[in-house]
């Protein structure tokens, strides 16, 4: 007997593409190698307590704190909010997926603004929600008018990444008012807080709409943990933390945030090294006849190619162990997009580059 299981699956599903994932650098074959450059990680890695805390730690057999009790108290006094307003995930991945969870029923409406992160169509659509993209204009600035214009009566949350992924452009906090001011439930996403210092925290006693999304992923060098959290209006937070599933921050994601908040000093100075070696790679890339850098606020590069393919230039660059993210999707025909890592990285970015010519 044959069971046609297909016929089970949601049908809205079928055309679902999925998200295109940075490839693991084990699974590079064509060098000894590897800079990973693909990702917007922290090449500076974890702080060195987080490795030894980790290697010490004895309770991996035991449940982690469904509560997220010490991180949060932690995230309370590096915020500046109350420990009941923050939220933690597994990556805030998991926090964007919790909110439209929360906030869409069947064919309510979610404004995006792209090219922006990919995950905020991906969680849209898997919960059953309509994404209303309201494009950027041609420097990937946000086109407020057009969020305007493209509200109506489903319209349930708001996406903004600030500073944007994949272009790294940076949005005035007047501007975020202006949206914020729609009255729409809006994230502000500020994945890349550490390295612009802008954020809408003092915002939140006068804006009950507005939603602060952070992670660990790009300044922490905790990626491959996933950790990530949010800062939310009451209601919300205690909203969230009812359908959150317990246990998704592991304990020894919990064992390297609660590390990371103790050594954060030593991160943020990674971080002002990145913040400064950004200057030196855009000033250099621009120096590229053949690549258009764009200004970032964020921990990387975005470049269009004004000749050759983009893709070739990836290929290549794989060929020699650099790992670099290549975009040919509508807005971001022939991009690259180049995390800022160490000195030496940037060396070998630009020399891999300069033998490549035009
Ligand atoms: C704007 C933005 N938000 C959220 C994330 C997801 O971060 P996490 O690793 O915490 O899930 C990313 C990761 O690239 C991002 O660029």
């Amino acid at each position: 007997m044959t069971y046609d299981v297909k016929k089970y699956i949601r049908t809205d599903l079928e055309g679902f593409a999925g998200y295109s994932a940075c490839k693991a650098p084990e699974l590079v074959k064509t060098s000894n190698r590897i800079i990973k450059l693909d990702a917007n990680e922290n090449l500076y890695g974890a702080a060195p307590a987080v490795r030894q805390a980790m290697s010490a730690f004895d309770q991996y057999h035991i449940y982690p704190d469904a509560t997220q009790f010490e991180i949060r108290r932690l995230l309370a006094e590096y915020t500046g909010v109350n420990m009941e307003q923050i939220i933690c995930g597994a990556g805030s991945d998991q926090l964007i997926d919790l909110l439209l969870r929360l906030f869409i029923n069947p064919g309510d409406e979610v404004i995006n603004c792209p090219p922006t992160f990919a995950m905020y169509k991906f969680y849209t659509d898997l919960n059953r929600g309509t994404v209303v993209n309201v494009p950027r204009d041609a420097d990937y600035n946000v086109n407020i008018s057009g969020i305007k214009n493209a509200l109506t009566p489903k319209t349930k949350l708001i996406f903004i990444a600030v500073p944007n992924n994949p272009t790294g452009t940076a949005i005035s906090k007047e501007d975020i008012i202006q949206i914020l001011d729609l009255g729409v439930p809006t994230v502000v996403d500020e994945a890349y807080y550490e390295f612009t210092g802008q954020t809408m925290i003092s915002n939140m006693a006068k804006y009950p709409n507005l939603m602060i999304l952070r992670t660990f992923s790009k300044w922490a060098g905790l990626a491959g943990l996933r950790v990530g959290y949010g800062l939310f209006p009451p209601v919300i937070a205690d909203y969230l933390s009812r359908i959150k599933d317990p246990y998704s921050v592991n304990i020894a994601a919990d064992t390297a945030v609660r590390q990371t908040m103790l050594q954060r000093e030593y991160m943020l100075e990674t971080v002002k090294k990145i913040v400064h070696e950004r200057k030196r790679l855009y000033t250099e890339l621009s120096k590229f006849s053949w690549l258009k850098p764009y200004p970032s606020a964020a921990n990387f590069i975005l470049c269009k190619l004004i000749k050759g393919k983009a893709k070739d230039i990836q290929q290549a660059l794989e060929s020699e162990g650099i790992l670099v993210r290549c975009f040919d999707a509508p807005m971001m025909e022939n991009c690259l997009r180049f995390s800022v890592g160490k000195p030496e990285d940037t060396d070998a970015l630009l020399k891999a580059l300069g033998e490549m010519g035009e």
